[in-house]
């Protein structure tokens, strides 16, 4: 690690929140700074002077923040630092984390950061499978927070289960290996194009498809995580921007294409927008009127540029590593095999969008990676999981070959 990181530590209630103090000292003891905030629940289990002896630093409380926040507020402590741990993070603080709430210090340093965060869940193992913690799980992470643990083992209620808290070092070694992966793209520009693109038949009709963005935006938040300067030329979707991301939203292929060539040049692209292929050959300047009893004229349309085959024809402006998806509902690999090699470009990663898979709109995905040396299947994988596992690949890739 080039310079010395700095951990922002949120310690909320629960027994496993002793465990906190070796956490502080194992981060202390490899160099990396930590500044610890202690919940109200979180100060029934440690002390502010125990964490503030180990951490050499204030601990930062709601007393304080009530006293001092002219000077070290919210929005500076995180902005102080490259990393927010949250541990032990309570099924209460992740319930607040998921839906924005703000009501102290802990939880408005969480809603006011733009900094990756990193959660280690500790509590009653019933607490844990509950659907309401998995859903609040599910929505953070989408939003790319990382989570260590829970591990399975006795619980201070006296139960047996899954809600342990991961041990320090564990999540010493998460916390090194998200410093260590938040470098391996560093330098490098990555493009994302996500989401669909509108199409004005007039001013109140477009024609549009069932894209909801999800895949793209996460391989964006995957790519920065990573390090890499990300562009997110994004279609109309209704997600947030991911954190970290410079995000370029558009209506339409035309705008989507010349927001790509405006972003160039790029290490790296990869094309996952369903484009509409075809716009409409006269955009009506006036809403359309219906006449009662007679059917519309068929619409003329008119073939929209293809902004992946575009890019694999930049010359020099191409990108370094070019990818693109193939949306199909028959012949998967065929028809991905043959998109590789029209759309020059590197790898075309194939997913089958057939109504029943539930992968157009839904959360999971399963992958047919095609590049020139054949095909590699993966398992079915949320759409997180497979953005992880293509930055990660990205990365492999680039170091292979600087
Ligand atoms: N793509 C693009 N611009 C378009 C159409 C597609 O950049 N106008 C990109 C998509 O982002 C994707 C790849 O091309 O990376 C393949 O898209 P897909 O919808 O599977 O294929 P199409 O090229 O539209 O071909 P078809 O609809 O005939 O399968």
């Amino acid at each position: 690690m080039s310079e010395t990181k700095r951990v922002l530590l949120i310690v909320s209630g629960g027994i496993a929140a002793y465990k906190s103090l070796e956490l502080v000292r194992g981060l202390r003891k490899q160099g990396t700074g930590v500044r610890a905030i202690l919940t109200n629940a979180g100060a029934q289990f440690v002390t502010p002077m125990s964490l503030a002896s180990l951490s050499g630093d204030t601990v930062y409380d709601d007393l304080f923040s009530l006293t001092e926040e002219s000077g070290m507020g919210h929005i500076q402590l995180s902005r102080d630092a490259d990393l927010l741990v949250v541990a032990p993070a309570s099924a209460d603080i992740m319930a607040k984390m998921a839906h924005g709430l703000a009501n102290d210090l802990a939880t408005t340093a969480l809603l006011a950061t733009d900094k990756p965060i990193l959660i280690a869940p500790a509590m009653n193992v019933r607490m844990w499978e509950h659907p309401a913690t998995q859903a609040n799980l599910g929505v953070l992470t989408s939003r790319g927070v990382l989570a260590v643990g829970p591990e399975e083992g006795d619980l201070a209620c006296g139960e047996f289960g899954m809600g342990r808290m991961a041990e320090p070092e564990t999540i010493v070694a998460a916390i090194n290996g998200f410093f260590l992966n938040g470098e391996r793209l560093n330098g490098r520009h990555a493009l994302v194009t996500s989401g669909p693109t509108h199409e004005a038949i007039d001013p109140v009709r477009y024609i549009a498809n069932r894209s909801s963005g999800k895949q793209g935006h996460a391989i964006a938040t995957a790519l920065a995580a990573l390090g890499a300067r990300t562009t997110l030329v994004s279609g109309p979707t209704s997600l947030p921007d991911p954190p970290g991301v410079s995000v370029v939203r558009v209506q339409s292929a035309r705008d989507m294409l010349d927001a790509c060539e405006a972003a160039l040049p790029a290490d790296i692209a990869v094309c996952a927008a369903a484009v509409a292929d075809w716009r409409s050959a006269g955009e009506a300047p006036e809403k359309m009127k219906k006449t009662a009893g007679e059917a519309l004229a068929p619409l003329a349309l008119e073939e929209n540029p293809d902004i992946l085959r575009t890019l694999g024809a930049a010359g020099n402006r191409r990108p370094g590593l070019l990818i693109g998806f193939a949306a199909e509902t028959e012949n998967v690999i065929e028809n991905a095999t043959k998109k590789r090699i029209s759309k020059g470009c590197d790898w075309i990663l194939a997913n089958d969008v057939s109504q029943a898979t539930g992968t157009f709109g839904g959360d999971e995905n399963t992958i047919h990676l095609v590049d020139q040396a054949g095909v590699e299947n993966w398992p079915r994988l949320s759409k997180s999981a497979v953005a992880d596992r293509l930055a990660d690949r990205i990365a492999d890739t680039l170091e292979a070959t600087a």
